[in-house]
């Protein structure tokens, strides 16, 4: 089997008919090799500083690091280096040391997890039974849902929701809806009718790829006209979208109203983790059934910068304010030059291509300029949508921001990216 290197991304190597696994990476490392060659192998980059806007990254077949403007990290209000969530973290490595050592289950549940449960459950207005925590957000989605979905079941899922969701959905049934597609949605819901023991309607808050928002309101509906739990998971959403920052959930009004809330500590919360906001019965459900809960071990107590950063949403607005000041900023000059950035409303702009051997070259074009990205391509959206996927934050400075438009600019003459 021929695979055309021109227009392969990483998905048409997971299985090739034919092919024993020694076979695949035989000819995947071969794509490889063909990426480095043309520039295109900005993945996997080693970087030598902090996470932030300006990064010193070493690109594929450099010695050297160079320092970058980069929109690689989710790190929405930059809290990742704020001092006093630093602080809190160090404070608890120093009090419970590096590791927790064992599951939750059976001695790796310590009183800053309880601490952190609180916290979150608090942030969505809940006690803190309301709550789960996990060592990663995708663990929250595809354990949670591993344990609550089982073959008598349906799972409905926009087909835009997080690969931990689709993972989760292994044991069960599961049906896609296309993105944002409501009447898709009320059609299977319909059909669904007396077929299945539980119906579990799974979407996002903010969208990954596009940044865009679900019609929660509607799709709120449509669950209870037809008896189907909802779940949303506003990993991104969450420090971003929502007058104090509690997400499309806050936006809508219907932070109580939803069965499950999923998300994540590794974007607005500056760490690594998940967690789960559920009625006390379900919660008690997962903390004993979910399996990352019982085989896996907990976070350690750099968690306690979590609680911190949960608590500088309320205590320190200025972020919130900063970053949506860079997103109109910056969108705006974008659509300036004309260029796609669809539907966002959040911090994530994706500047659209289409092609996915362009975009690899727009990346690399953008490195040449001194600014680091991320290209977006199958199947982490659809074949002919590939893009450039930026991630904004708070302590991006308006001259970073002016740079990379400027360069956004020079490619788009360059490339003649901009038909008119
Ligand atoms: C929508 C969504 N959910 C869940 C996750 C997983 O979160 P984590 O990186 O904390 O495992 C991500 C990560 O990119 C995400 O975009």
């Amino acid at each position: 089997m021929n695979i055309d290197f021109n227009k392969a991304t990483f998905k048409d190597f997971e299985n090739i008919p034919g092919f024993d696994l020694a076979d695949r990476a035989e000819v995947f490392y071969d794509f490889l090799k063909f990426m480095r060659d043309n520039g295109h192998m900005n993945y996997r980059l080693r970087t030598e500083s902090a996470c932030a806007p300006q990064m010193d990254v070493i690109l594929t077949g450099e010695t050297k690091s160079r320092n970058y403007i980069s929109y690689v990290s989710n790190d929405y209000l930059g809290f990742t280096q704020h001092p006093k969530v630093k602080a809190a973290a160090i404070a608890g490595i120093e009090k419970f040391g590096t590791g927790a050592g064992a599951s939750p289950l059976i001695g790796g549940h310590f009183e800053y997890h309880e601490l952190l449960e609180q916290k979150i459950a608090g942030f969505f207005g809940k006690p803190a039974d309301w709550s789960t925590i996990y060592t990663t957000g995708y663990t929250a989605n595809s354990s949670t849902l591993m344990s609550l979905l089982q073959k008598e079941d349906l799972a409905i899922v926009d087909m835009a929701v997080h690969t931990s969701v689709h993972e989760g959905c292994i044991l069960t049934n599961k049906k896609t809806f296309p993105h944002n597609n409501l009447e898709s949605l009320e059609h299977i819901l319909k059909l669904a009718q007396g077929q299945y023991r539980t119906k579990l309607v799974i979407v996002d808050g903010v969208y990954s790829q596009d940044g865009d928002v679900a019609p929660l309101k509607e799709i709120y509906l449509l669950a209870k006209k037809y008896g189907a739990y909802l779940m949303v998971d506003d990993a991104h959403g969450i420090g971003v979208v929502g007058a104090t920052g509690r997400g499309v959930l806050e936006e809508t009004g219907l932070l109580d109203k939803v069965d499950f809330i999923t998300g994540t500590f590794s974007k607005t919360f500056g760490n690594i983790g998940g967690y789960v906001i559920a009625n006390p019965k379900l919660t008690a459900f997962l903390k004993f059934q979910a399996r990352q809960q019982i085989f896996s071990a907990t976070s350690n107590a750099s968690a306690l910068g979590i609680v911190k950063a949960i608590e500088l949403i309320d205590e320190e607005p200025i972020w919130m304010d900063r970053l949506r000041d860079n997103i109109h900023h910056f969108k705006n000059g974008l659509k300036g030059l004309g260029l796609d950035v669809g539907n966002t409303q959040s911090a994530i702009i994706p500047v659209k291509i289409g092609d996915p051997h362009l975009t690899g070259d727009i990346g690399r074009m953008l490195l040449e300029q001194g600014i680091y990205t991320n290209p977006i391509l199958y199947p982490a959206v659809p074949k002919k949508d590939a893009r450039i996927r930026m991630s904004l934050s708070a302590s991006h400075t308006r001259e970073q921001l002016d740079k990379t438009i400027d360069a956004f600019a020079y490619i788009s003459k360059e490339l003649n990216l901009v038909q008119v």
